[in-house]
């Protein structure tokens, strides 16, 4: 069996994460890690933090702390909000890690010794005042391009371009607001163009992809290739392995993707099983998925193949199921004013569910989407008023009525088998879904189901079968309890929690996906908890 190896991108470790970031990559790649695991599939799903780069050292400058302290703190603030969630790895490792920086000077000089890195003195800008060369976000000016007038050295955020500091106009530092003068210095370039006709043919193969992604990425390819510097004059990163590069250290979007390689090589030693990573990444039939932000394409879809390329024996991936932008509401619901957007903050007010549903059945994954807390509300009721009532009026009238006994019931008629026979269907399409990475679609497909279980306890009105046919009104509700025994499973992908609780509630051992239609229930139910809270407009801050 084919492996599979889901990564998720390695988030920053310079701040908390916001709803956007579980939208674009980690809220998928777990639906979806989830969905294969339950597949009985041989999947892992890796990620760890970002802890290297400019990003980490002006973030840390700015908290007053070490890059050292800035990158404990978050690491532990993100691996904790990852896990309340319910984003489950296999590995959730850290860039920091002496094996990383083992792995990424392993690939620089593999790369390096087969001429695809080569060196080049050039004119920088550097800060007296704060005395260092300004690389990425330590220097802004404006675009030669667009005119915009915040552009970074590394890239224009407003049309997207490549950038490196010598092309911006007006330059100024970013900490001291200084005017930086010129400066000579060496610097590693990765020489890209070279793999411009491979990278053309890889991509045009890639048929199945979504179209933002490959097109965006031939698009780019298509206004041309140049050399990319790959080393930056700070002292905080994986320092290049050359003597000559002393005082240097590696460009963080060169060693960041090798850390997909490092945390799957930690979770091998983890296990005592050293070799075991090359299962996944020397074996051409792994299937490679990178769940990204469409922020991060370029790297993925160009850099980060490239080097694997140019390294040679290693998997490319199969798919980069990109995502857009998850754009976090307007006025009071900014991200820099409130303070309710950050995933912690809203772990401790809220459960997860709601928000996986809120955020699931909203992903961006063919244009950009809006949250609000309007729309998490109605979300979070709909999911209360559908499948926590489903649920709840289900098992309460067997609690009440039945003495808790239940049991798919022997004889079904053609409503109870029309009803469950829609199990083993949705089953199907929401499987399609998910293998197309379609979650949105998925997570609907799932509803509609819950929302015939509803109709058709209303229609066969039990809490008059009771008082009239108790032997029917025992059989209703063996086929209602049935269906939620199959939707516990059926929602786990997305709704692990829900799925936990109901599995508890019915006593039910572990299944996988494939059972989902034929699982039965024999069964005392006990005491039963709303699966839900229904929100209102005043409950959110
Ligand atoms: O954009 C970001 O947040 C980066 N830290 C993503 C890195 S993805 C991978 F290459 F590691
Ligand atoms: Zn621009």
């Amino acid at each position: 069996m084919a492996r599979i190896l889901v990564t998720s991108a390695l988030p920053y470790a310079n701040g908390r994460l916001h709803f956007g970031h579980l939208a674009g990559a980690y809220l998928p790649a777990d639906i979806y890690t989830r969905f294969k695991k339950l597949q009985g599939e041989d999947v892992i799903h890796i990620c760890g933090t970002d802890e290297h780069g400019a990003p980490i050292t002006f973030a840390a400058k700015k908290e007053g702390v070490s890059p050292k302290q800035l990158v404990d703190k978050y690491y532990r603030i993100i691996y904790d909000s990852f896990e309340r969630f319910g984003i489950k790895f296999d590995n959730f490792s850290r860039t920091s890690l002496p094996l990383h920086h083992r792995v990424s000077r392993e690939f620089f000089l593999n790369l390096y010794q087969k001429g695809y890195i080569f060196d080049k003195e050039t004119d920088q800008y550097y800060c007296e005042t704060d005395r260092l060369f300004l690389p990425d976000r330590y220097i802004e000016g404006t675009c030669p391009y667009c005119g915009y007038e915040a552009a970074r050295g590394d890239q224009c955020e407003e049309c997207g371009r490549w950038l490196e500091p010598a092309m911006l106009l007006n330059p100024h530092c970013t900490l001291c607001g200084g005017t930086p003068v010129k400066r000579k210095t060496k610097h590693w370039y990765f020489d890209l163009p070279k793999f411009e006709d491979k990278l053309v043919e890889w991509l045009q193969s890639k048929e199945d992809w979504k179209p933002n992604v490959r097109e965006f990425a031939l698009g780019w390819i298509r206004e041309g290739l140049v050399p990319r510097p790959i080393t930056r004059d700070l002292d905080w990163g994986v320092t290049v392995p050359l003597d000559e590069a002393k005082g240097k250290v590696l460009y963080v979007w060169f060693d960041a993707p090798i850390g997909y390689v490092s945390s799957t090589m930690e979770w091998a030693l983890k296990q005592g099983k050293h070799e075991l990573w090359k299962d996944y990444w020397l074996d051409p039939q792994t299937k490679l998925i990178h769940f990204i932000g469409k922020d991060n394409i370029v790297f993925h879809a160009i850099i980060w193949p490239a080097i694997l390329m140019g390294h040679g024996g290693f998997v490319l991936p199969d798919n980069i199921p990109a995502n857009e932008y998850l754009l976090l509401g307007k006025g009071k619901f900014s991200t820099s004013r409130g303070t309710a957007l950050w995933l912690d903050e809203y772990l401790d007010k809220y459960p997860a569910d709601p928000l996986r549903y809120t955020l699931a059945i909203n992903l961006p994954e063919t244009g950009d989407t809006e949250f609000t807390w309007k729309l998490f509300i109605e979300r979070n009721n709909e999911l209360a008023d559908v499948l926590g009532n489903f649920v709840h009026r289900t098992l309460m009238f067997v609690h009440r009525y039945m003495g808790g006994k239940v049991s798919t019931p022997v004889d079904m008629t053609g409503e109870d088998l029309t009803l469950l026979r829609k199990v083993e269907a949705t089953r199907d399409e929401v499987a399609n879904a998910i293998d197309r990475f379609q979650f949105k679609k998925g997570i609907k497909l799932i509803m509609e189901l819950v929302r015939e279980g509803n109709r058709y306890f209303d229609y066969q009105k039990p809490w008059v079968l009771r008082k009239e046919d108790m032997g029917r009104a025992r059989a209703v509700m063996g086929v209602c309890t049935t269906l939620i025994a199959n939707l516990s499973v059926l929602v786990a992908p997305y709704l692990p929690f829900t799925g936990e609780r109901i599995k508890n509630m019915l006593n039910l051992p572990e299944y996988r996906w494939d059972d989902i239609g034929r699982i039965k229930v024999d069964t005392s139910v006990g005491e039963v908890q709303p699966l839900f809270q229904k929100l209102k407009p005043e409950d959110i801050p």
